[in-house]
């Protein structure tokens, strides 16, 4: 495991703010349990940049993350009813989208490991739930978020036309499939490739090209799966999934799903890296951040769920600093925090935020 670990904090908007400083504790007592050096840059995104430099990404922002071992970032988004500017430009409109982008981080990894500590507190039941350990690898930088053309065009005094375009080279699937199949020899050999190449062109382009590269992969079991057909599954049957690799909009809203089976999308981290290392290797820079937004609804009561930012923190040091053991810790420190029933309103508790990652903090030293 990398020895020292140089990060740029980008706490961001609302319950952001609040994740964060709960993720830094953790990754502070990280750094004295397993012994690495911890050097912490923080800057401003989205909102919060606006309000101070009329921007949502600055340009230092992004040079900063280009020499960091890793971004860590809260949410970005709207709080309460401020309104903020609005440009036809993703990068321009999103200083998370900019930085996604400038980094070049396609790789989208989002787990989703169902705690049997919870299995009475979810939305599903127990035997649906219980097990469930996906893991969605999201496109992060193409498709309908980014392509062109897009805009809003007037048409009359009464009309106006919204347009967007879905767009994917046989380069961008390539590269993303290639680590689909990797990352599914490190787990159970299974793939399930989401499109919707029955009414798509983009879509029909990528399953064509998911099964080129899968001949490379003949030990790794490929299963192609409509989009729509795999949300419906995911509610249904979730236990037949392992890797499921999409494109970016089907994978920000598969996973934003594998949080009702998690319990709440408080729980789930992501990362997000700009190639898949080797196992145990460090892969420079990454942006780790948990799935869920900036939560207008409960920002300032401290009831956010601190959990996703403390996984995303444990993904930081298994694929930003290569600490696979290390990062275990802190997943364990969660559970046994669970088992105590220590846990917030969303997931059917009644503990605060910080009592939460107080309980985790513990945990982490009763293993070191
Ligand atoms: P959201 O993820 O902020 O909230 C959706 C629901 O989940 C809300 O009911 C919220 O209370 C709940 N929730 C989210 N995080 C939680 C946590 N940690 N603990 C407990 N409950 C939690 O999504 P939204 O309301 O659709 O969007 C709000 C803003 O966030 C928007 O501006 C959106 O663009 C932005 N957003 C940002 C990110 C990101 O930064 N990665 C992700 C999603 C949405
Ligand atoms: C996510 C979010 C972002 C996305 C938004 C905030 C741009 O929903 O990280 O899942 O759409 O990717
Ligand atoms: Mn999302």
């Amino acid at each position: 495991m990398k020895k020292t670990a140089n990060l740029l904090v980008l706490p961001g908007d609302g319950i952001g703010k609040e994740v964060m400083l709960h993720g830094l504790h953790v990754l502070d007592k990280a750094s004295k349990i397993f012994g690495f050096e911890l050097s912490i840059e923080e800057d401003v995104i989205h909102g919060e940049a606006w309000k101070k430099f009329g921007t949502f990404c600055r340009d230092q922002t992004v040079i900063t993350a280009k020499n960091a071992d890793g971004v860590l970032v809260g949410a970005v988004g709207q709080i309460s009813d401020e309104t903020l500017p609005h440009s036809s430009n993703p990068e321009e409109n999103d200083g998370l989208m900019r930085l996604r982008k400038e980094l070049d981080v396609f790789v989208g990894l989002r787990p989703t490991v169902v705690s049997p500590h919870l299995l009475d507190e979810l939305p599903y039941r127990a035997e649906i739930s219980k097990g469930v350990d996906i893991i969605v690898l999201r496109e992060m930088c193409g498709g309908v978020m980014f392509a062109e053309p897009r805009g809003i065009e007037v048409l009359s005094d009464v009309q106006k036309r919204g347009y967007d375009t879905t767009s994917y080279t046989t380069y961008e699937v390539e590269r993303l499939a290639k680590v689909g199949f990797d990352l599914a020899r490190r787990r159970k050999n299974h793939v399930v490739s989401v499109d919707k190449s029955n009414v798509m062109e983009s879509g029909v382009l990528w399953r064509e090209v998911v099964k080129q590269i899968s001949e490379d992969f003949p030990d790794v079991e490929l299963e192609h799966m409509y989009a729509d057909n795999c949300s419906y599954q995911l509610a249904v049957n979730p236990g037949q999934f392992d890797v499921i690799i999409s494109d970016n909009l089907f994978g920000d809203i598969i996973s934003d799903q594998l949080g009702s089976l998690a319990g709440s999308l408080g729980m789930l981290p992501s990362a997000s890296l700009p190639f898949f290392p080797k196992h145990g290797h460090p892969c420079s820079v990454g942006i780790f951040e948990p799935v869920h937004g900036s939560a207008p609804d409960i920002y300032g009561k401290n009831i956010a769920n601190p959990v996703g930012m403390i996984l995303s923190v444990a993904l930081f040091i298994e694929y930003g600093l290569g600490g696979i053991e290390e990062s275990n810790i802190i997943r364990k420190a969660v559970e046994k925090t669970f088992s105590k029933g220590i846990k917030t309103i969303d997931i059917g508790g009644n503990a605060s935020s910080e009592k939460v990652t107080a309980s985790i903090l513990e945990e982490m030293s009763f293993e070191g």
